[in-house]
């Protein structure tokens, strides 16, 4: 029996505790008219680990990471890195923190679920079920954290204290990342973060129950990111694949690793050199798999600033590839789109 999707219900996870065997319509992928390879990897290639030890007490060390930042920017737009001062408690407890929310009762969470906004906490199914061709196989929660940070009062008591701390951290991180970002490019070390690509900040919290008939759907539709960096926090179950020269990578849950990528900003600002790339999740049977993106941009305020290609970057023979743009009006413009699989980037040619 299909047991319809009332994503205001109880999300994905609904169904799954109802012990669907099939799935909704509105999950099918149409994969066939995906022109990108949708094998997975046959010459097994894996995204560059990078290890961050040392880096603030060795500058040949750093010079090394400084390079292996920039070749993987260029060539994958992603990369993992260990040894990176976040202590793998604080990476558990927010997985747990995680799993806690989603499985609450769905009285509690159907208090929060939302598609507004401006809601300060939003947990829903698939936030562009409404302009998107297929549905996902997950449920999520979100929350902006700066400039502005919420109440505590708007946190759900299960994850409050862990987002709050992991949020913290990871933004701490973020600055030495925009550091070693800004010297890969061969700018001054306090460039990006200068550009305030560190001054806002969103935690996008992702639950992805087993499914069914995982071949007919996908936990995440192949996208880019519209931020300046991505970081991801996966568990070891995997599932998140990246586009690379035409087929798709697996990117290996490693334990203790946080994984970095490129978004769409951060190759405008480099004018390409740094390359925004297209990332999926596939379904799986084993599940729940759980995630936490922090999304790295400026101000979610409107801001009359404009980000264009970075001057001391381009030349003669690089001149500007895209226009400049306020980040508002590029988000916008990319959130209006939904997730199609395709980049905004090209509309700021
Ligand atoms: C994302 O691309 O936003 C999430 C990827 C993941 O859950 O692995
Ligand atoms: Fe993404």
């Amino acid at each position: 029996e299909l047991k319809a999707f009332d994503d205001t219900k109880d999300g994905v996870k609904g169904l799954v505790d109802a012990s669907v065997t099939k799935i909704p319509r509105m999950f099918y992928h149409e994969f066939n008219k995906d022109s990108s390879s949708t094998s997975s990897n046959i010459t097994k290639l894996d995204v560059p680990t990078i290890d961050l030890v040392d880096i603030h007490q060795d500058p040949t060390t750093r010079k090394i990471v400084v390079e292996k930042i920039r070749e993987a920017s260029e060539k994958w737009g992603f990369f993992q890195i260990v040894n990176h001062g976040i202590e793998v408690s604080v990476l558990d407890e927010m997985k747990n923190g995680v799993i806690r929310f989603f499985e609450q009762d769905s009285e509690v969470k159907r208090e929060l679920y939302s598609r507004e906004p401006s809601r300060p906490f939003i947990y829903t199914s698939n936030f562009d079920l409404y302009n998107s061709p297929a549905a996902n196989w997950r449920d999520t929660f979100y929350c902006i954290m700066a400039p502005k940070s919420p109440k505590p009062e708007d946190l759900p008591s299960v994850c409050r204290d862990i987002i709050l701390e992991y949020t913290k951290q990871v933004m701490k991180l973020g600055n030495v990342l925009f550091e070693l970002l800004s010297e890969a490019l061969g700018l001054n070390p306090n460039y990006l973060n200068e550009m305030r690509c560190n001054e806002g900040h969103a935690i996008v919290c992702n639950y992805y129950p087993s499914c069914p008939e995982p071949e007919l759907t996908l936990g995440l539709t192949k996208h880019t990111d519209d931020d300046f960096i991505t970081m991801l926090l996966q568990d070891h179950i995997g599932g998140l694949q990246v586009l690379h020269e035409n087929s798709w990578v697996d990117v290996s849950p490693v334990p203790g690793a946080l994984v970095i990528n490129i978004g769409d900003l951060l190759q405008l600002i480099t004018n390409d050199k740094f390359k925004s790339v297209e990332h999926r999740v596939v379904a799986n049977h084993v599940g729940p798999r759980v995630s936490v993106a922090n999304f790295y941009s400026t101000s979610y305020q409107p801001s009359t600033r404009l980000y264009g290609p970075i001057k001391e970057l381009l030349s003669e023979d690089n001149p500007p590839k895209y226009k400049e743009t306020t980040v508002q009006n590029f988000v916008e413009f990319s959130m209006g789109k939904g997730l199609d699989g395709t980049s905004a980037l090209p509309y700021f040619k």
